[in-house]
C-alpha cells in the first residue's frame, strides 16, 4: 500500500491510497475521514456491474447505510441536465439527505467530475471521496478537486473547486477497462513526463508493452508517480491562481478544441490530448521555445503507446483556432498555450494566432 499526501491548508488536505485490493478498504478510509453514516454511490451501469457490490459491501462493513444512483455513460452526458437529474434522484431519497451524507464517486473522470460537482453544490456542499476506475482518473482527474460539467461548446466551463476527503485507488479495477481507455489514460502520464519528469517519460517508452498489456505492477508504479506529481502542483497552486497549476493543461488547448469540434464523440479525452500535445510542441517550435528533438521524443513516446498523433482532415485549423479563444486560459480572446522549453520544463505563454496557425500547418504536413 502506498500513500501520497495532498498537502492543503485549512483541513482540506487528504491522502491518496494506492494498493491492489484497496476497494475492500474503502469503508475504513471513508469512516476515518468523514463524520457520515450514510453514503450515496454515484456511478455508471458499466462500472456498477463489476465494482459496485465490492464498494457497497466495504462501506456497509464500516457502518454506512448505502444507496446507489446510476447515470448514463459518455462525455455528452457531462452537462447540467444530468446534474439536475442527479439532484432529483438525491432529493427523492428517503429519509431526506442531510449535510453529513457522503458522496462516493465510483468511476472515471466523467463520474468523478460530475459527482464532485454534485457534492460541491447539493445542500451547499457534501463530503465526497473519489474511487477512480479508469487509468485517466487514477493518474489525474480524481486528484486536485476540480469538479464540473461541459457547457455548450465549452469543456468544463461550469464547475467548482471541491477537494475530496480521500482518494482510494485500486489498480485491479482496471481489469475490466477496455484497452483503448488504458491508452487514453497513458496520454496524461506522458503529459506529466513533459511538464515535470523526463525520467517518467523515458520509463513510459521502455515499459510501453507492459503498460499496454495492463501489467499490474508497472501500472501501479506510474499511477503512484503521477499522483505525486499532480499532488505537487495542486499543493503549490490549488485554485490555479499563480499560473503554476495551468501547466497541467499542456496539450489541452488544442485537445479540448478537438473534442469540442468532434462533439465529444470521436476521441477519448487522452487521445485528443495526445494530438494536442504534439500541436503544442510544434507551436512551441514556431514561437522558438521548443527544441525539435523534444517534439520528436514526444511523438515517439505517443506512437510507442499506440496513441493518435495526427490532426483530423475534417476539422480545419480555423475551427480549432476559433475554439481556442474560448479556452479558459484565454485572456481577452487571446489564446494562451503551455509550451515546453525542455523536457520537464514548461511555461504559459500568449501565442499570436499567426504562430498557432503555422504550428498547426506544420502538424498537418507531417514534420520529419
Ligand atoms: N477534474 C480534473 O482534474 C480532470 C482531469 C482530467 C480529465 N478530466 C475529465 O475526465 C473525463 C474523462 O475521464 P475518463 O477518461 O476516465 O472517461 P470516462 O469517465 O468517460 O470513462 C470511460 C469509459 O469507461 C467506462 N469505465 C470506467 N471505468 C471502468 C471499469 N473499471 N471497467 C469498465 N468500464 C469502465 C465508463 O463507463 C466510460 O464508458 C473528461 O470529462 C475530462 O474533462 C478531469
Ligand atoms: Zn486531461
Amino acid at each position: 500500500m502506498s500513500r501520497v499526501p495532498v498537502a492543503l491548508s485549512e483541513g482540506r488536505d487528504y491522502e491518496i491510497h494506492i494498493a491492489a485490493g484497496s476497494l475492500a478498504t474503502l469503508g475504513q478510509h471513508c469512516a476515518a475521514t468523514t463524520h457520515s453514516s450514510r453514503a450515496v454511490i454515484l456511478t455508471q451501469p458499466s462500472i456498477a456491474r463489476h465494482w459496485e457490490t465490492g464498494a457497497a459491501q466495504s462501506l456497509e462493513r464500516a457502518g454506512f447505510q448505502v444507496t446507489s444512483i446510476h447515470f448514463p455513460v459518455g462525455e455528452r452526458y457531462k452537462n447540467l441536465t444530468t446534474i439536475t437529474r442527479l439532484y432529483d434522484a438525491l432529493y427523492q431519497l428517503t429519509p431526506a439527505l442531510d449535510r453529513k451524507t457522503l458522496i462516493v464517486a465510483l468511476g472515471g473522470g466523467v463520474v468523478g467530475d460530475m459527482a464532485g460537482y454534485v457534492a460541491a453544490t447539493y445542500l451547499r456542499g457534501l463530503d465526497y471521496v473519489q474511487v477512480p476506475t479508469t487509468l485517466l482518473a487514477m493518474v489525474d482527474s480524481s486528484v486536485g478537486g476540480k469538479t464540473g460539467v461541459d457547457f455548450r461548446e465549452g469543456k468544463n466551463l461550469i464547475g467548482a473547486f471541491h477537494q475530496p476527503r480521500c482518494v482510494v485507488i485500486d489498480p485491479t479495477l482496471l481489469q475490466t477497462l477496455p484497452r483503448r481507455e488504458i491508452r487514453s489514460g497513458l496520454a496524461e502520464v506522458v503529459k506529466y513526463g513533459v511538464i515535470q519528469d523526463p525520467v517518467l517519460l523515458a520509463k513510459l517508452r521502455e515499459q510501453a508493452r507492459l503498460l499496454l498489456r495492463g501489467d499490474a505492477d508497472a501500472i501501479a508504479a506510474i499511477v503512484e508517480r503521477s499522483c505525486q506529481l499532480k499532488a505537487e502542483v495542486v499543493t503549490a497552486d490549488e485554485r490555479e491562481e499563480t499560473g503554476l497549476r495551468a501547466i497541467l493543461n499542456f496539450g489541452h488547448t488544442i485537445g479540448h478544441a478537438l473534442e469540442s469540434a468532434t462533439k465529444y464523440r470521436r476521441y477519448k479525452h487522452g487521445e485528443a490530448v495526445a494530438i494536442g500535445m504534439l500541436s503544442a510542441a510544434l507551436i512551441g517550435e514556431q514561437v522558438g521555445v521548443t527544441p525539435s528533438e523534444l517534439t520528436q521524443e514526444l511523438r515517439a513516446t505517443l506512437l510507442a503507446l499506440g496513441l493518435p498523433t495526427a490532426l483530423p482532415d475534417d476539422v480545419s485549423d480555423e475551427t480549432l483556432i476559433a475554439l481556442t479563444a474560448r479556452d479558459k486560459k484565454a485572456e481577452a480572446g487571446e489564446a494562451r498555450f503551455i509550451l515546453a522549453k525542455q523536457m520537464g520544463q514548461v511555461e504559459l505563454m500568449i501565442v499570436p494566432t499567426m504562430l498557432v496557425r503555422a504550428g498547426l500547418e506544420k502538424h498537418r504536413k507531417g514534420f520529419d
